[in-house]
């Protein structure tokens, strides 16, 4: 199935007015010249390939398709994907096992994570021109259709790509480095001094937040395997624990944060409660805070959080510019061909990906 082709009857990407109508807005045109430009366009002008999921279910069910190529609303940018990131929610709804699964009408386009460059704006927008190198996530958890050559979204869902990195490195960035942010900067609102655990710190998130709270000033201890200690030191942890060999607990002192990327996994999630100090935070990244961390918690005075990451230009603006001063390193295990989408799954399924795993949608 993977490279293959076909045509699928699609629900429109765009979003319309009411039929007939004006967009009643000031400097807008007539819905009736946005029709008409559509019927001189060619075929290749408004159809895109895409990565689509006509079913949940396994990998396989992703399939290269011909779709409508979306407009830009008032507000929104037209954006040629360049690249395309993949991120572990990717696989989850694409299961429907999750209840986020439900969010989802079918056929659908997955992916939030996009770079690329502007190819229209549409009306009201004033921030980005045609040309523009750009990055974001736009609409999460609405779906954004990130696995396809173009997405509309609302222009202040991006911001410009970090100009010292290709399109691949700054796909790999946005929903990643927005979770450490959010959880880091917002949430746990880290500074310099403190100490900050980050579990499964291999990984898309964990490699940023390991870099992200080492630039806040905070000591950082890493849980992953040992072929990735070295690498993670180098990132800025001053503490590696290979998982698989010590239980975390008792080979480390206690933390003000933990930013918890696995969860229920081998009770991760509760067995953090141990190493924080009273008063200090555990953010629960993978399903929430269950009742078991929430009593553990309670029971030891230390508070426990769920967070879902959410679109944010200015954060991805502040993240740019420390990709760009070289305080921040993006890691990019593999890039695959929009065609290769499954392979891809697959692989970011298997939980053992260095980095990120992104599709490079020009391929
Ligand atoms: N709530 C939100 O908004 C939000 C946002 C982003 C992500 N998430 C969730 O957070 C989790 C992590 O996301 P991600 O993108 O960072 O995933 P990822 O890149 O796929 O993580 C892969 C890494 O997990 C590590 N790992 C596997 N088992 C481990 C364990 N028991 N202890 C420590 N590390 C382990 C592996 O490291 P080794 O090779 O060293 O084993 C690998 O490098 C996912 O469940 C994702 O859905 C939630």
């Amino acid at each position: 199935m993977a490279g293959m082709v076909r045509q699928l009857s699609f629900r429109p990407l765009t979003r319309t007015s009411r039929a007939g109508k004006p967009w009643g807005l000031p400097g807008l045109p007539p819905r009736s010249d946005h029709v008409r430009r559509r019927m001189t366009m060619s075929v290749s002008e408004t159809t895109m390939r895409a990565v689509t999921l006509a079913e949940f279910g396994g990998p396989e069910r992703l399939a290269v398709t011909e779709v409508r190529r979306p407009e830009p609303l008032p507000t929104e940018i037209l954006v040629r994907v360049h690249a395309a990131g993949i991120n572990p929610v990717d696989w989850k709804v694409r299961d429907g096992k999750v209840g986020l699964a439900g969010l989802y009408t079918l056929p659908l386009v997955l992916g939030w994570d996009v770079s690329g460059v502007v190819e229209a704006v549409g009306p009201g927008v004033t921030t980005f021109r045609p040309g523009d190198e750009v990055y974001g996530m736009p609409w999460f958890p609405r779906a954004a259709g990130g696995y396809a050559e173009y997405v509309t979204a609302p222009s202040r869902q991006f911001a410009r790509k970090p100009a010292s990195v290709g399109h691949v490195e700054a796909a790999a960035l946005p929903l990643a480095a927005l979770t450490a942010w959010q959880g880091l900067v917002d949430t746990a609102r880290v500074t310099a001094g403190q100490r900050v655990l980050v579990h499964a710190a291999a990984g898309g998130v964990g490699h940023l937040a390991v870099q992200f709270a080492r630039h806040l000033g905070a000591e950082v201890v890493a849980t992953a395997r040992e072929p990735r200690h070295a690498w993670l030191k180098e990132l800025g942890a001053a503490q590696t624990i290979d998982y698989t060999r010590e239980r975390f607990e008792e080979v480390m002192e206690p933390v003000d944060v933990v930013l918890d990327l696995m969860g229920r996994v081998d009770d991760t999630d509760v067995r953090s409660v141990a190493v924080t100090r009273p008063g200090g935070l555990v953010i629960s990244f993978p399903e929430g805070v269950s009742e078991a961390l929430a009593a553990a918690g309670a029971a030891a005075g230390v508070r426990t959080a769920s967070m879902i990451v959410e679109p944010d230009a200015p954060a991805l603006a502040a993240i740019a510019e420390l990709v760009d001063a070289g305080a921040v390193r993006v890691e990019v295990e593999r890039t695959f061909p929009l065609g290769e989408a499954a392979e891809a799954h697959r692989l970011g399924a298997a939980n053992r990906t260095r980095g990120k795993l992104v599709l490079d949608a020009t391929r």
